[in-house]
């Protein structure tokens, strides 16, 4: 088969996704994503720089994985003990602390007493899959693009491919969602978004999520609307509501345990705390689970960070934004965990 036979084919196979629950959908008019069975992931990428630094970001990091891999290649796998001695070089002295504010937040990260300049130095002397390990193991599998009509598809990995029902919360991450040298117009609209909801509050904000009811059989699905509504004092119930199936699974076993959604961000903030590479502004985490789980063992959580059409190289800096409103989900992900679930009634 020729290699515009095969794209065609390929495109015939592609149905709308289901299990998408933010962003541009098919419902509402936009162009939503695909699916394909073979457990692919299909986004129309967006016109313009947005579309641009998406593809950009994925096709920067598939660089990056062949470079790496070509190198251990030439030079044998970096041995376990240097891998150990990287992240203890690494980590020195960057250990968790108080993250209310900025400059507190910059302080900690930086108690080792090294000149940031030495710290970043020291972060690009280790080479890019294995400081960005954590990174590469959260965001989507990428497999190029595709073109259907007049659009762009970013090939993805269907991060919902496992779950035989995936209950999934999109959480946009980061006091603001603007980027410093923005046009004008478009800071001042992400401002008034960030302020009327609580993204520039609580540093984090609800997109949209689907939770498999196992009594009904199916799913509630959080609309639009319903994101865009919540109000601050509503956002633990929501939270509570994510990681209740009806089917025995409690918030300690999607958000806790060592296995559940906290030690998983508890991880990606750590990295966060380190690098220097990107500087990430209107993503999302992703945290999904098995619906119809009756157990901790079989809830399966994973998080994953998606949307990366404000992402940008960065110079040398650290993503406090992102760092921040990381630490602050994390912070109300572990109040949840104490806070009374049979409250939480749909
Ligand atoms: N790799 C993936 N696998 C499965 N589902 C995904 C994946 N990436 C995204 N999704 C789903 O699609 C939703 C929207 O994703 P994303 O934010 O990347 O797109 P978008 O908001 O439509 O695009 P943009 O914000 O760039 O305009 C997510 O909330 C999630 O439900
Ligand atoms: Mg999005």
């Amino acid at each position: 088969m020729n290699k515009g036979n095969a794209e065609s084919n390929k495109l015939s196979q592609l149905r709308p996704c289901k299990h998408q629950v933010a962003g541009h959908l098919f419902e509402e008019g936009k162009a939503g994503s695909l699916v394909d069975d073979s457990g692919h992931f299909y986004k129309p990428l967006q016109g313009g720089p947005r579309g641009r630094r998406e593809h950009e970001f994925y096709e920067a990091i598939r660089l990056e994985r062949e470079a790496c891999a070509e190198r251990c290649k030439a030079s044998g796998v970096l041995s376990s003990s240097r891998h150990v001695l990287i992240r203890k070089k690494l980590l020195g002295g960057c250990t968790g602390s108080d993250y209310d504010d900025q400059s507190k937040c910059e302080q900690a990260c930086s108690s080792s007493g090294r000149s940031t300049a030495d710290e970043e130095r020291s972060w690009h002397s280790v080479p890019f899959c294995i400081r960005n390990a954590v990174l590469l193991s959260v965001i989507p599998e990428y497999y190029g693009v595709l073109k259907a009509g007049g659009r762009m598809l970013v090939e993805l990995e269907d991060v919902a491919q496992h779950y035989r029902r995936p209950s999934i919360i999109d959480i946009k991450v980061g006091y603001q969602t603007w980027y410093p040298n923005a046009d004008p117009s478009y800071i001042q609209r992400c401002q008034i978004k960030d302020e009327q909801t609580t993204q520039a509050s609580f540093g984090f904000k609800i997109c949209g999520m689907q939770v498999y009811r196992a009594c009904q059989r199916g799913y509630w699905r959080a609309s639009k609307r319903w994101c865009k509504a919540l109000q601050p004092e509503a956002v633990n119930k929501a939270l509570l509501r994510f990681a209740n199936n009806e089917a025995g699974l409690r918030p300690v076993d999607v958000y806790g345990g060592p296995n559940g959604a906290f030690p998983q961000l508890q991880q990606l903030a750590a990295w966060f705390q380190l690098q220097c590479d990107f500087q990430f502004y209107s993503s999302s985490v992703l945290i999904i689970y098995e619906g119809d789980a009756t157990s901790a063992e079989d809830a399966n959580v994973s998080i994953r960070l998606v949307d990366f059409a404000h992402t940008f190289p960065s110079q040398g800096q650290k993503d406090f934004n992102f760092l921040r409103g990381l630490l602050a989900l994390s912070a109300t992900l572990s109040n949840v965990l104490c806070l009374d679930y049979h409250d939480c009634l749909f």
